[in-house]
Parts: C-alpha cells; structure tokens; sequence
C-alpha cells in the first residue's frame, strides 16, 4: 500500500481530473487502440465496458490505492464474516447468505426451504382459499424494499412465470388499493403483507383495507387462509389473526431494501416457481463469489464502484441515469434509486464527523429506448454532464430477433452519440449535403446549426450480458448492491441504516391527528400552517374554479 496522507489519495485524483480534463474521450481512443480491452472486464457472460469514460490508467491505479487505503478488502470480509458493519444499528448486514448454497446459519436454510414449499403449494393448489377454491392472483402489500425488489423480479421474470397472477399495492393513497383489488375474485386472492417492522404506516393501514375487503366478501375465516406475512416480527403478525404457518420470517440483519433474496421474495417464488426462483439466488451467490475474489482490475462491483467515485467526487458530477435496454428491466432504475439513495444518501462518516465528500449521486433512469423520447435531449445537448449506464442483453426470450437487434443499436449509438457529440463543422456539411440533395441552396442553416451541436464528451459505462433470465437478475442486483456498499467503505459511511426516512415518517403520524384540530395548527410553522387552512376552504366549497 502507497503511504499518501489521509487525503493524498483524493489529492492525486483531483491532479489526475485536471490532466484530462480539456482530453476529449475520443482521442483518448485515438491514442490507445488497445483502449477498449485496457478500460473492459468480464465476468463469464457479463462485460462490463468503461472505456467511454473519461478515465485513464494512472487515474484508475489511485482508485485502486483509495479503495486500499480505505481497506475495501478488510470491510469485504468483515461483510461476508457477518461481523457488525452496521455500526449505528450494531448489526451484520448478512443478505449475503440469504442466496448462499449452504448458509451459514441456523434457521436461514429452513426458512427458504419452508416459503419455497409454500410457494409451490400455492402454484399447484395445495392450498387453497377458505371457500376450496386455487389462488389465481397474489397481492403484495408492502413499500421501498418490501415492494421494489419484489416488483423488480416478478416484471424481469415475467418470460419464465407460469404461476397465479401478482399485483402491488405500496402507496397509501387509497386508489391504489382499490384499483388493484377491483375485479378480483376474494375467494381466489391471497395477500402477502410484507413488511420487516410491520409498523411501516402505509403497509398497516393497506393491509387493514385488504382484511376489510376480503371478510366483508368471504367473513372472519379469511384471515387464516387469505394472508401471509413476511416480518421480523412474526408476533406482530399473530396479534392479527395471520395463520403461524402463513408467516415467514426475515431477520434483522438483512436490511430490507436488500432482502429480495429472503421470504421477501416469495411472491416472485410464487410467479416463477422454485427452479427459477433458486436460480435467481444462484445468480447473486456467484456475484458474491467474484466480488470476494477477483482482483480489483477485473472485479465488476469494484471497478464500477470506483467509476462511480471519480464521477461523483474526482469530475463532481451529481447524478447518473441507469438506461436498461430491456422493458423487463424498466423498474431496474427505480430498484437501485432505493439501494443507494437510501444506503449512500449520508453526511456524516463512521466516527459521526462530516464525511468532506459529496455521497451518494441523485439517480434515475429508466427503460430504453422510451428514455431517449424522455430525458435523452438534456443528456445531449443539456448544460450538465450526466454519466448514464445502459444495460442490455444480446438474445432476447421472444422470437422477435430483429427487434431485439434494433434495441441493442440504439443502445449503442446513445453511448456513442454522447462520446462523439456533433461539432459545428459536421452540423454544417450535414446540412449542405441535405440542401444539396433536395437540389436547394443553403438558406438560413448557419443559424440553425448552433441548435444541432451536441457537445459530446460525455461519459457512459456499458454493461452487455447474453440473456436476462433469472440468473442474469440475481447477478445484476447483486452487483449493484456490492458497487454501493464498495463506495459506502470509501467514503467511510454507514451503509445499512436509513435515519433520514424516519424524520418525515414521525412528522406525518405527529401530524395525522392536529390536521383537524385547528387550535394546534399554531404550533407548526406558517407554511404548513398555511396549507392547512387552504385545505380546509377547499374542503369546506369556499374556494371554487
Ligand atoms: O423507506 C424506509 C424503509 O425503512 C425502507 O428501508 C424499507 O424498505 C421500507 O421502509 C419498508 O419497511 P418495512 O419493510 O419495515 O415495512
């Protein structure tokens, strides 16, 4: 290990930034035929292609000794020896072996072996509604990581589910458990309430309409053959009526916008059946077992880690966008938006000191090519530089080839088109070629064309695999997992609890009972205080269209 001081590191990627900085990624290209190989990694069928950002060698070998110097490899395996890495909770942060062969703890195997069974006993009518009759749909109650992760897997497998149909509910707002329920059989609907606190606001108060509307549709003995729960807390769920053989436990070392990978899963399990449902843990177990042991340089979640630190902190760039060139994956972006928003999203380092570097980047993203038609313009030609990650699988799971080849030259002409850009040169010949061709003389195109210059030199990371099925899923979600938990070392911040969320959780159940007192309203500030009263003339008539 280099012996740089604490922010030698840091100093010798900021000299490194400046030193491309006025680069274009294109000549970098231009000097280095070998680029691509220098700047790719693979993982059996995964490659994942950084050469498109703006990063050479030596920047790369001061991340490689920040990453060292933060002791990546002694968290690493502190992680995996499930010693406490959730410092502020005191916990371990074990998913890791929720998707182990054989995990390494008592009760874990049992648990997975018991929903699984579970899941196949709903899928051949094992199990029946109150009334005799097989569960054709399955509604999830649950939010953040009890509704994200399940929702991921249950649309990404949608080509290999064979099982009763799932539908989510996770908003309060009211319309979204009514619009899911309407059109439902009772007798044939099984509710799943996920939640590992079971306190979660919003899941509550769904799960209390569900029992609402199935005992007023099938009476009292719904509840024992009607609801699941997935909990931490399975006395919780007793207290309601749910059934001990209906409850799946999860555990509190499993922080939930991880646990996708536990009971959580089950309605996916349902969907797809055990095979597949294995195969996906598989697919995380292996990401677990490069992540442990490749070598930096040819380690996935490292190496996309670290593009990530030199874009946020070394090129200061807030966000990145997540393009996956799939419509399975369209819930892909928003799933990660959770994992590291939630996990990243800190101020304060382990000691409780200010961290000094920026955190977590803002992310979003969504399904390509529909994202070209949405946010692709600002990507182009907008004042901010925005690194994206596109996704994309090689074969596709229909029988429409050609489509699938369609999809995967737009993804790569995006990447391309934000590294090359247009320079104002090009726009011109462009335009007199069209003038020519239509016989035309040029009329006004010198002031057109500034419009059409698209900067370019802007950085993209390409991650290509053959096929998304149920493997290809699990390494994925376990790849961006350890990519964040890798910048949470880095940044020397804790990455397995969510303070921040609880702040608006508390204020709207502190909230929920002054709303129709008016005498307390005093007590909260003018804004609120001043919303408050417009609700009320609104909902009084007095304020009309
Ligand atoms: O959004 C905050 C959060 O605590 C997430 O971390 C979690 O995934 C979600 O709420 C739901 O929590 P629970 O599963 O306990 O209902």
């Amino acid at each position: 290990m280099s012996n740089l001081g604490a922010n030698g590191y840091w100093d010798a990627l900021a000299d490194r930034e400046r030193a491309l900085r006025n680069r274009r990624i294109a000549t970098l290209f231009e000097e280095d035929p070998r680029r691509f190989e220098t700047f790719s990694a693979v993982f059996d069928d995964m490659l994942l292609d950084y050469s498109k950002e703006k990063i050479d060698a030596e920047g790369r070998e001061a991340l490689f000794r920040l990453a060292e110097a933060a002791d990546l490899d002694g968290w690493r395996e502190k992680m995996f020896d499930g010693e406490l890495v959730n410092g502020t909770e005191k916990r371990a942060a074990r998913h890791n072996i929720l998707r182990a062969n054989r995990p390494p703890l008592a009760g874990v195997a049992d648990m997975r072996e018991q929903f699984l069974e579970f899941a196949q006993d709903v899928r051949s009518g094992e199990r029946l509604g109150c009334t005799g009759k097989q569960f054709t749909d399955i509604v999830n109650i649950g939010i953040g990581g009890s509704y994200l992760g399940p929702r991921l897997a249950v649309e990404a497998l949608a080509p290999f589910a064979d099982g009763p149909r799932i539908h989510f509910v996770a908003n309060v707002d009211p319309y979204n458990f009514h619009k899911t329920v309407d059109g439902l059989d009772p007798s044939r609907t099984l509710f799943l309430t996920c939640s590992k606190s079971f306190t979660t606001q919003e899941t509550s108060l769904n799960q209390k309409l569900a029992m609402d509307w199935a005992t007023q549709r099938l009476g009292d003995q719904a509840i024992a053959k009607h609801f699941c729960a997935i909990t931490a807390r399975p006395d919780a769920a007793r207290k309601l009526g749910i059934a001990p053989e209906n409850i799946f436990q999860i555990w509190d070392w499993a922080g939930g916008r991880f646990s996708i990978w536990s009971s959580m899963g089950l309605c996916a399990a349902i969907r797809v059946g055990r095979r597949n449902f294995e195969e996906f843990l598989s697919g995380g177990a292996d990401m677990d077992r490069h992540f442990m042991e490749a070598p930096a340089e040819r380690n996935l979640p490292v190496l996309m880690a670290l593009v990530g630190i030199w874009r946020r902190n070394i090129q200061n760039l807030p966000a990145y966008g997540i393009a996956a060139y799939e419509s399975r994956l369209e819930a892909f972006p928003e799933y990660v938006q959770q994992l590291e928003m939630e996990s990243n999203g800190k101020t304060v380092s382990r000691d409780g000191a200010h961290c000094g570097r920026d955190t977590a980047p803002i992310v979003f993203g969504g399904a390509g090519t529909n994202t070209q038609h949405s946010f692709f313009q600002k990507l182009h030609q907008g004042t901010d530089v925005v690194p994206m990650d596109f996704l994309v699988g090689v074969e596709t799971t229909t029988p429409s080839e050609h489509a699938q080849k369609v999809l995967l030259a737009n993804c790569l002409a995006q990447s391309k088109a934000l590294m090359d850009g247009r320079d104002p040169e090009r726009v011109m010949t462009e335009l007199s070629e069209k003038a020519a061709a239509a016989g035309k003389k040029l009329n006004g195109e010198a002031k057109l064309a500034p419009h059409m210059v698209c900067p370019g030199d802007r950085p993209s990371t390409t991650l290509m695999y053959r096929k998304l099925d149920p493997r290809t899923l699990g390494r994925l979600i376990a790849l961006y997992e350890h990519k964040i938990f890798t910048q949470a070392v880095i940044w020397r911040i804790e990455c397995f609890d969510q303070y921040g969320v609880e702040i608006g959780k508390k204020l709207a159940n502190d909230l929920l009972p002054t709303m129709e007192d008016e005498r307390s309203w005093s007590d909260t500030d003018p804004s609120t205080r001043g919303l408050l009263t417009w609700r009320k003339k609104l909902k009084n008539g007095a304020a009309r269209r």
